[in-house]
């Protein structure tokens, strides 16, 4: 674990290269960004509430048969992780209209979907991460039409694994972004993380419309008390995994 170079800086985390070929270290960052990096700032604690909060959804969902990247955290805000080729996609799961889907459909916010929403955007920062149809994502091979279908089914799963862990901390999981990769096997393994800067997540014990917001939208649309709505959020997951 000597080797560390860096491979890649994104907008939340930097990944080193470690001694072995197969293993990346992934820094957690305090910086945020939205609305594709035109906003700009830090939450003071992130990287290391971050990188505890997907540590344990990661085990959680690897418990429950979901394949992912996760090996272990050798400090509060570092995570080692298997190397795979990332899918250029964000696989986005929605319970609930809120963002980008009641911008561009008109939905309420608030509005729950009669079914759980799987959307594919394109990973691309210069184009802005379009919304993708499937027709577009086979023509860009962006994956392959069972690729596609294995996502789908996976990120389904995923969200009925973690809406009914989130339920239990009294947290409503509105919706979500993954990514995928695939490992030296070809095999798609879950990658990236799963935080309050990738999930909008309500609690269920305030009824105001911005006091419930548990996730990056306090950054988004400036509500304050960012910090505190994510330790929070790393609280209730501890309480109900029953760590300290
Ligand atoms: O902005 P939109 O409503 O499409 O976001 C849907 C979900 O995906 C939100 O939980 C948001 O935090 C997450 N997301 C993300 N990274 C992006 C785009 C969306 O984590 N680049």
């Amino acid at each position: 674990m000597l080797t560390k170079q860096k491979l890649y800086e994104g907008k939340a985390k930097i990944l080193y290269t470690t001694e072995d070929p197969e293993i990346l270290l992934a820094d957690y960052k305090d910086d945020a960004t939205a609305f594709n990096a035109q906003k700009r700032g830090k939450i003071v604690g992130k990287g290391q509430m971050n990188c505890q909060i997907a540590a344990h959804l990661l085990r959680l969902l690897g418990d429950r048969g979901i394949a992912n990247h996760l090996i272990d955290c050798p400090s509060l805000n570092q995570m080692r992780v298997k190397k795979v080729k990332i899918f250029p996609l964000e696989v986005v799961v929605r319970n609930i209209a809120a963002g980008s889907l009641s911008l561009q459909t008109g939905l309420a916010v608030g509005t729950v979907l009669p079914q759980p929403l799987v959307e594919f955007y394109y990973k691309n920062d210069d184009l802005g991460d379009p919304l993708l149809t499937c027709d577009r994502l086979l023509l860009l091979n962006l994956a392959t039409l069972e690729q596609v279908e294995q996502l789908k089914n996976l990120a389904l799963q995923i969200n009925q694994i973690l809406s009914d862990f989130f339920n239990n901390c009294a947290i409503t999981l509105v919706d979500f972004k993954l990514e995928f990769g695939l490992d030296q096997n070809q095999k798609i393994l879950l990658a990236d993380e799963i935080s309050p800067d990738t999930c909008r997540l309500w609690n269920q014990n305030e009824t105001d419309p911005q006091q419930k917001i548990m996730d990056k939208d306090r950054f988004r649309q400036d509500l304050g008390q960012v910090e505190t709505a994510y330790q929070q959020v790393l609280e209730r997951i501890m309480n109900q995994l029953g760590v300290k």
